[in-house]
């Protein structure tokens, strides 16, 4: 039988992931190999992972050549995807922030804003009917005010280490992230019988994570 795929991101993500798999039943001691292999296969050849950069997993199962995959909120806000959101994971759980310099006041021109999110941050900005001038940068966007590059940024905040050790403060809430279960929709009718019960399985295995040690 052809092997389940879940796309998986690569990164800090992975000591939240592997554990809540575990407890939906499935064998994850394949991600964790130390080794360069992009594709890893269960023993027992049921499920195979990929591994990818966070920002490609959507594309991987909208496109089918996952049926499953775990991707930041974060991502699916940034752009449209035709996908099935069934199970919010709870993990990777973090918010999205304006910051900047702390007492600086707003520049007398049109404010910059550094940001890996162009589309949330215009979005945050067009709501309050603030006109902005949005800056891409692809990472360690804190540098954009430390340099004079931006004003503002608009960036994922976790643990607030990256922005307390740059003398950045947090501003504005933008919105809060967490990873979620997205799924192709053709393979899911097409696959039901299979996928479904391991949705009602990772589903369960959040509930029980979430709910209060008795
Ligand atoms: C993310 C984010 C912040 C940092 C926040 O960056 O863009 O820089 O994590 O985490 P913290 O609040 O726990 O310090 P990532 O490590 O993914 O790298 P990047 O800067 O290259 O995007």
């Amino acid at each position: 039988m052809k092997p389940l795929t879940i796309a998986i991101p690569k990164g800090r993500i992975l000591k939240q992931l592997g554990p809540l798999l575990e407890r939906a039943g499935l064998d994850t001691e394949v991600i964790y190999a130390e080794d360069r292999r992009l594709v890893r296969e269960d023993p027992e050849g049921g499920v195979q992972y990929l591994l990818l950069k966070p920002d490609d997993v959507p594309t991987y199962v909208e496109y089918g050549a996952a049926d499953l995959g775990v991707v930041g909120r974060d991502v699916l806000l940034e752009r449209e995807y035709d996908l099935y959101a069934p199970v919010d994971l709870g993990i990777g759980r973090c918010r999205m922030m304006v910051a900047g310099l702390p007492d600086v006041p707003e520049p007398p021109r049109t404010l910059r804003v550094g940001t890996k999110y162009p589309n949330v941050a215009a979005r945050h900005y067009r709501r309050s009917g603030r006109s902005v001038e949005i800056v891409f940068c692809q990472g360690s966007v804190e540098l954009a005010p430390l340099t004079g590059l931006a004003d503002r940024i608009v960036d994922i905040v976790e643990s607030g280490e990256t922005m307390r050790q740059n003398g950045l403060v947090e501003l504005e809430h933008v919105c809060d992230v967490s990873s979620v279960l997205v799924a192709n929709r053709a393979g899911l009718k097409l696959r039901r019988e299979r996928i479904q019960p391991l949705l009602d399985a990772l589903a369960g295995a959040v509930e029980r994570a979430a709910a209060p040690a008795s």
